[in-house]
């Protein structure tokens, strides 16, 4: 079964081409305007995925060394994400699979993050934690069996990687923040001031990034930060504000495995790129816990994880009775509750 996959949800215009779950090829194509903006424009975004997505499709196939008749499978970015840059990528991918005559799958975002892990021959056990972190969502989610999802927690305010960028802006130091303050942190003291972590009354599992954020603010304000600015000291709050996010991310989810009994934990989304986080959770390894991240090209946004995850459904919801694929080496009873997530 050879997919082809195009996301376009937010920054990144991606194409990537799959036979059955193995990636042919992923291309992927970064905005790079909004360093300038200090964020991403949703309009402008729309208007690049138009100019790219033809080329950057056209690029997908002959890496794969594939043409569109070949296809028998096409999937795009449904939700969550950006109106206007959403459009582009599914009616251009839906146009392709009408013209083709071919079935067309859409694929939730979020949901996606959750199954690029088990790109590249990763791990595809049951049970399994799944953390997702990423610039527009943070859930952590007890994943049964494949779609089948019970939501413990997510943010009620922030995403975690919204306030990476959120931090990086008012230190001046570039956009998108998470992995420049991840760079920046390795040179940094992480005990240099300690931000708050939330303590949530309601949901146990539920997370909050704004109050380290506005922390982060009255801190610059307190140490003068503009007149007293210097490398050491960016480093040292790079450091420190990492520390808070890596504990709270940590803390919640070795939590929620303890409570749920579950010894494998699936850490994916943009900010599970990040160095500190993946140290972090890599120790619990020596203590049983099977530990797993995507491949640093498919923790941020792609294309690849799109069409996993539309050659998952496709396959689910076709076979009535039983779902079974060589590499998966398993047989997954069919649910089809999987529109809720
Ligand atoms: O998953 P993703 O590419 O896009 C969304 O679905 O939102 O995640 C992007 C987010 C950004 O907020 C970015 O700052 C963050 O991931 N990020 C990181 C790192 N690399 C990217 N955050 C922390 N550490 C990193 N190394
Ligand atoms: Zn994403």
């Amino acid at each position: 079964m050879i997919t082809l996959a195009i996301e376009t949800s937010c920054d990144e215009t991606s194409a990537a081409v799959l036979d059955n779950d193995r990636i042919l090829s992923n291309i992927i194509s970064s905005q790079l305007y909004h360093s300038k903006y200090g964020g991403v424009v949703p309009e402008v975004a729309s208007r690049e995925h138009l100019k790219k997505i033809v080329d950057i499709t056209e690029e997908a196939l002959i890496n794969a060394n594939k043409s569109l008749k070949d296809i028998d499978l096409f999937s795009a970015t449904s939700e969550p994400g950006l109106i206007g840059a959403l459009l582009v990528g599914l009616n251009f991918t839906k146009s392709l699979a009408v013209s083709s005559d071919k079935p067309f799958i859409p694929v939730n975002h979020v949901q996606s993050h959750l199954y690029s892990g088990f790109l590249s021959g990763q791990k595809k056990e049951f049970p399994f934690l799944g953390l997702i972190i990423s610039g527009g969502h943070t859930l952590l989610v007890l994943v049964e069996d494949f779609f089948i999802h019970k939501i413990l927690g997510g943010t009620i305010d922030d995403a975690a990687g919204e306030a990476y960028d959120k931090v990086a802006k008012m230190l001046g130091i570039g956009y998108p923040g998470g992995k420049i303050i991840d760079e920046n942190s390795v040179k940094g003291n992480k005990d240099f001031h300690k931000f708050p972590v939330a303590k949530l009354k309601g949901n146990e599992f539920d997370f909050s990034f704004s109050g380290i954020k506005t922390s982060v603010l009255y801190f610059l304000k307190k140490i003068g930060f503009e007149e007293n600015r210097n490398d050491k000291l960016v480093y040292d709050i790079c450091a420190s504000f990492q520390e808070a996010m890596i504990k709270t991310l940590y803390e919640k989810t070795m939590d929620a495995a303890i409570k749920y009994k579950v010894k494998s934990i699936s850490v994916s989304g943009g900010v599970s790129a990040n160095s500190g986080l993946r140290a972090r959770f890599n120790i619990q390894k020596e203590k049983g816990y099977e530990i797993w991240f995507p491949e640093f090209e498919y923790s941020t946004d792609n294309a690849a994880m799109i069409g996993l995850t539309g050659y998952y459904k496709y396959m689910f919801s076709k076979n009535k009775n039983y779902f079974l694929t060589e590499s998966l080496n398993q047989i997954a009873k069919p649910r089809l509750d999987y529109e809720n997530f």
